[in-house]
């Protein structure tokens, strides 16, 4: 039984669709309530378990409804993928109380209200694999200009997962993947930003991004969602408080643009 914030579209849907596909019955969960429907939709339609439900993380009394109601209908939860998120390419002098907010709550809020309550679950069950969404912006040293409120919001994901690591163990590990750049509609959004400020094609922004990364691609959803799955599975039962990075190699870049 799996819970993925965010699996409306993105990372979240191909986290949920693998793990489908794993054998997981998944609960989809977004606060775009239509979208989450579709995806749990094709879930079904390609032979697996999966029911959407609208959910904003960044408000407890909702987590709180929505997993009580998981809990009751499908008695456990074993896997919970805290992947809902934004993102904003603005300088941090220019970001409003606001962009603050946004980024705040959907992330370091959502994923402290998520583990609240689902935590408290897996502790009585004695197993429970938790994997939230950090960045590889969350490292030091990482070139990170213009995404003020998205970094903070991503060392405090990282930061939480460390002290969840601690306080579930022993049956319940807690972890981190720490993407790079992944084609999702978040990054195309960005590169759209991006361009406007620069005066440059989304296109050839899209381009520079993909030219710095010494594996030459960009990522793709499934890759991330693959890294997902192996923290859910047995082979990666000794592994918490990790924040794995899948990157395509960032912060190191390519000769091509140096
Ligand atoms: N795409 C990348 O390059 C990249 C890189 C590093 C980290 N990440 C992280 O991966 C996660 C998924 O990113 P993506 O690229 O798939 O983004 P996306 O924008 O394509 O999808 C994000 C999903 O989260 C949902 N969402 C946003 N706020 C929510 C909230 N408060 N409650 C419930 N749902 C909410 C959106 O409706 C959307 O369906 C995010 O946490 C993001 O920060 C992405």
């Amino acid at each position: 039984m799996a819970l993925v914030t965010g699996a409306a579209r993105g990372i979240g849907r191909a986290t949920a669709t693998l793990l489908a596909e794993c054998g997981a019955t998944v609960v989809v969960a977004d606060r775009d309530v239509v979208g989450a429907q579709q995806a749990a939709a094709a879930i079904v339609g390609a032979g697996g378990r999966a029911e959407g439900v609208g959910l904003d993380v960044g408000r407890a009394a909702e987590v709180t409804e929505v997993v009580e109601g998981v809990v009751a209908r499908h008695g456990r939860v074993d896997f919970l993928v805290n992947n809902a998120g934004i993102s904003l390419y603005r300088p941090l002098l220019e970001c409003s109380e606001e962009d603050w907010d946004a980024h705040v709550d959907s992330m370091a809020k959502g994923t402290f209200l998520m583990t609240r309550a689902v935590g408290p679950v897996m502790v009585a069950q004695r197993f429970g694999r938790i994997v939230n969404l950090g960045s590889y912006v969350a490292q030091l040293n990482c070139t990170t200009k213009y995404f003020g409120p998205y970094c903070a919001a991503k060392f405090a994901v990282v930061g939480l997962t460390q002290v969840a690591a601690q306080e579930l163990a022993p049956h319940v590990t807690v972890n981190a993947v720490g993407p790079g750049d992944v084609a999702t509609e978040m990054m195309e959004r960005e590169w759209e930003q991006e361009g406007e400020r620069r005066g440059e094609a989304a296109a050839a922004v899209k381009d520079r991004y993909r030219q710095r990364l010494i594996l030459g691609e960009l990522e793709q959803p499934d890759d991330i969602a693959q890294a997902i799955a192996f923290l859910c599975s047995p082979l990666a039962g000794h592994v918490t408080g990790s924040h794995l990075i899948v990157s395509g190699g960032l912060p190191f870049t390519s000769d091509r643009t140096s």
